[in-house]
């Protein structure tokens, strides 16, 4: 389904969100990230309709899904899924039982609600659980559990808010590959709610940037991560970048250098760029030692880049140049921190 979202703002005592507009498209994966409180599970009850927003309007598919009657938008709703951090089954139900189970509110035959069930379970790898409870499967298994259930209605539109929250990330990787192939087979639409940008640029085709209510930055996710314009987005990424630094290194890290500290770089380039030396003509041109920290080649879905993290003693006037360089070479180069001494180990505990 497509979605069309014109103007939307939803206020309680505050205003929460405050003029929203998307146009996500039948087929889309979208990513909307953001820090704690910025709105996002408001935004994504507005679209399940379990908030009526205060201003504006929501289209899905073409049809109004906002100051409409009670029952035209319960027929819309039966074609959205929700999957939510914690699972939300009933433990009392088999997995089986727990995916018929909106059907069976809907009062629709259980003979035909349990095939369709036991083909959804086999169709998200969970063929030979369906007479298994809730607290005898994993994590992972549940959230499948609750994916089959999510679309047993035939939804065309699946919402995910945090939905990886609860899961280890080799877990996670599972969840979001099944995903993946759901969209591609049943080529339903996806809008998944996280504030994880490891998340997003798994499989995401386009993310947005949601920030004290208002949408910050949009765009596909290589230009995301190539070349970040907002300051939310640029401390999203620093996020996941800092995950692959040493835990040591993580915690000496400042925010701001002092008169011999060392800067710490994350570049990140693309697989045309990683062909060139960029880091021995850096150190020629400016005849600065150059540690490289930290090294690999990173996928956002089917694209490698190349992502490196390095640390060179800071001299204001070398760092300018030296951005500009690696800018005029295509890599998104950003200072991620400092570390307090210049020269020497640059390994606290080495
Ligand atoms: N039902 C509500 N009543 C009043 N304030 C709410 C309600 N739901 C959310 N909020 C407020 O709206 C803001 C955004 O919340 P939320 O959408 O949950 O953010 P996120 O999911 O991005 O963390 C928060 O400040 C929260 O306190
Ligand atoms: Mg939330």
């Amino acid at each position: 389904m497509s979605v069309i979202i014109k103007n939307l703002k939803k206020a309680y005592n505050v205003v929460v969100l405050k003029d929203i507009n998307l146009d996500i498209p039948q087929g889309q994966i979208l990513g909307i990230i953001g820090k704690s409180g910025a709105g996002k599970s408001t935004l994504l009850r507005c679209l399940n309709g379990l908030e009526q927003p205060s201003a504006g309007t929501i289209t899905i598919d073409n049809q109004s899904f906002t100051g409409v009657s009670d029952s035209q938008r319960r027929r819309i709703q039966q074609k959205i899924g929700n999957v939510f951090q914690n699972f939300n089954l009933l433990s009392r139900l088999t997995a089986l039982e727990n995916v018929m189970f909106p059907l069976k509110l809907l009062k629709r035959s259980s003979h035909v609600s349990r095939s369709k069930a036991m083909e959804l379970l086999s169709l998200v790898g969970l063929r030979g659980k369906e007479h298994t409870y809730p607290n005898q499967l994993s994590g992972g298994q549940c959230q499948r559990v609750a994916i089959a259930r999510a679309l047993i209605g035939d939804a065309s539109l699946l919402l995910c808010d945090e939905f990886t929250s609860a899961l280890d990330f080799e877990t996670s990787l599972e969840i979001l590959e099944l995903l993946g192939n759901l969209n591609k087979q049943l080529r339903i639409t996806i809008i998944m709610i996280t504030h994880d940008m490891a998340v997003v640029r798994e499989i995401c085709d386009e993310v947005c940037v949601l920030d004290e209510g208002r949408i910050v930055e949009k765009n596909d996710i290589t230009s995301i991560l190539l070349h970040p314009q907002n300051m939310v987005t640029k401390s999203l990424i620093r996020n996941l970048v800092n995950k692959d630094l040493p835990h040591s290194l993580q915690d000496s890290l400042l925010q701001n250098p002092t008169a011999k500290s060392t800067a710490v770089l994350r570049l990140f380039f693309s697989s045309q760029a990683a062909g060139e030396p960029i880091i021995s003509s850096l150190v020629k041109k400016y005849d600065s030692p150059i540690n490289i920290l930290f090294g690999n080649l990173d996928h956002i879905r089917e694209t490698a880049f190349g992502c490196l993290i390095i640390a060179i003693p800071y001299d204001v006037s070398k760092m300018n140049a030296i951005m500009r360089d690696l800018d005029h070479k295509d890599v998104s180069a950003e200072i991620i921190g400092y570390l307090p001494q210049q020269g020497g180990s640059l390994w606290p505990n080495s």
